[in-house]
């Protein structure tokens, strides 16, 4: 398939049909996140997975964003490790961008391996980092849920094809 193709067969997964991720699919999906880019190639990025019943209980039991999804990846970054764009004047910390490429990337590998997923940060983010005995230089930057779609209520939703006009999108200035 090619990017542009898989790009357009990738959409937010709401309910999953219970079956499980396997190992390799999974370790597929976190080597794409491992060798994406980072600011000054920094790599502040942490994830956390969750596919245990006890640790997916317990982040279902503080967020509904894990839905039903077997395999729940916490990105994270440290805070001391983020490039920052100080000599700059600028405040710039690289953490949540450069958790959004590690995050696209391992969306897109696993779509690429038939997996459904959802990108997720409809929550208190230090609820989460407190309830899992987060250092406090570590930050969740988002959830991604991960697994395969049910087939009647798994699908897109109505919105999932309204995008912009490409001259709303993009301008040539
Ligand atoms: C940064 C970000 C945060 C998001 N947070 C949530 C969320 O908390 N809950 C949720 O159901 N969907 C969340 N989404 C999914 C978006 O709602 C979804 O991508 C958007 O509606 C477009 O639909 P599509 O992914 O099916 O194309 C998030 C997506 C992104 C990129």
């Amino acid at each position: 398939m090619s990017f542009i193709d898989l790009a357009k067969n990738r959409y937010s997964c709401r309910k999953y049909n219970g079956e499980s991720v396997s190992s390799e699919k999974l370790q597929a999906v976190l080597e794409a996140g491992r060798i994406s880019p980072t600011a000054i190639n920094a790599q502040p990025i942490v994830v956390k997975i969750l596919k245990s019943e006890e640790s997916l209980a317990k982040i279902r039991g503080i967020t509904r964003m894990a839905y039903d999804a077997p395999v729940v990846l916490m990105v994270c970054y440290d805070l001391d490790k983020c490039y920052r764009a100080e000599k700059y004047g600028d405040d710039f910390n690289s953490g949540v961008m450069d958790a959004s490429i590690v995050t696209t990337s391992m969306m897109m590998q696993a779509t690429d391996l038939g997996l459904a997923t959802l990108w997720a940060r409809g929550f208190n983010a230090a609820e989460i980092e407190k309830a899992f005995d987060f250092p406090a230089n570590l930050k969740l930057a988002c959830l991604l849920d991960i697994g395969y779609a049910d087939p009647e209520e798994g699908g897109p939703s109505p919105r999932h094809p309204v995008r912009k006009t490409m001259a709303e999108f993009a301008q040539e200035i």
